[in-house]
């Protein structure tokens, strides 16, 4: 192939041809669109560091589910902040606690969305961790036990599928276990497999008040240099019996996307970070960059890279242009 008989311009001429030859595209059925439920009634306020996306409490939450509904887009996930915190995130598997809360109503009222639960303790720790702390040190076995009921009383809750992003060692096993022996083996598990300990979960973390009290995740979360390992730990996940893998963030993570596809073959997510959007929220507020098309490449390079699910705080925006 080379020119002048190949000519790749003839096929870029207009709208029409690049229309045709398209490989890849977005569709509403990729997405998954993440929410943060808080505790009182009547609330939805606006997330500074996250603009377009709110704190709703149970009651506007199921008002905005209907219209995430309504938009086509498949499926939420949901981030609970709890009424108060405690050293063992007790909130978390609460079965009265936010997230249950939010799960049921949902389910009552909106039942064919479906509803995925982020589980972790973060959210609900006083101390701002994914785990149990002992002696300044994240225990990752007892750990295992808490993940296990929030997953459980997710569950029981009407939750469609969990996904546990809290990046303890045995995760996925633990919960598989736990819902197989209570009469759940039909619910699927989406693990956050390679998740990085990345600087991109900033704004996440005030809106979901879970920025750690000391230290940081660095002991639990992987470490950005690592390709290789995101395999192992991908790997990992799968034979403890995840039915999607993720990687997240998504961007500085595109090679990692890819790989997990290529390499494992297994219906793969990616997480569109909080603070992958507000970076495109801020430019386009200074009129720096076109933010909805910023917006479309962004999710188009998720998508070739390798990703079948995207989780984004973009999905509204992304369906009512689609
Ligand atoms: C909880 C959790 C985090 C995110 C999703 N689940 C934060 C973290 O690990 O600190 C980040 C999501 C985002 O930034 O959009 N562990």
């Amino acid at each position: 192939m080379s020119f002048p008989i190949y000519r790749p311009r003839r096929l870029r001429k207009n709208e029409s041809f690049r229309r045709m030859i398209r490989e890849t595209r977005i569709s509403v059925d990729d997405l998954v669109y993440p929410l943060f439920v808080v505790p009182g009634s009547h609330i939805k306020s606006e997330i500074p560091s996250m603009p377009g996306n709110y704190h709703f409490s149970v009651d506007r939450l199921v008002e905005e589910v209907k219209e995430v509904y309504d938009l086509r887009i498949p499926a939420v996930l949901l981030f609970g902040i709890p009424e108060s915190k405690d050293s063992m995130g007790s909130g978390a598997y609460d079965e009265n606690g936010i997230i249950q809360r939010a799960v049921r109503a949902i389910k009552e009222r909106v039942p064919n969305m479906m509803v995925i639960t982020d589980i972790c303790l973060c959210e609900y720790t006083d101390h701002g961790h994914c785990g149990v702390v002992l002696n300044g040190e994240i225990q990752n076995d007892e750990t295992l036990k808490l993940l296990q009921k929030t997953a459980l009383s997710h569950v029981k809750a009407g939750a469609d599928m969990v996904a546990p992003s809290d990046m303890m060692d045995g995760r996925v096993k633990a919960i598989r276990e736990i819902l197989d022996n209570s009469g759940y083996s039909h619910v699927p598990i989406m693990a956050y497999s390679a998740k990085y300990a990345s600087s991109f979960y900033g704004p996440f973390r005030d809106a979901a008040h879970s920025a750690p009290q000391f230290g940081d995740r660095r002991s639990y979360q992987m470490d950005p240099g690592n390709s290789q390992e995101a395999i192992r730990e991908t790997l990992l996940d799968i034979e403890e019996g995840a039915d999607i893998v993720m990687v997240k963030p998504a961007l500085p993570y595109l090679d990692v996307v890819y790989r997990v596809k290529t390499e494992l073959g297994m219906p793969t997510a990616a997480y569109n970070v909080s603070g992958e959007y507000c970076m495109v929220k801020a430019a386009a507020a200074r009129g720096w960059i076109d933010g909805e098309r910023a917006m479309m490449e962004m999710l188009l390079g998720i998508k070739r890279a390798g990703a079948d699910i995207i989780l984004t705080y973009f999905a509204k925006e992304v369906a009512a242009r689609l």
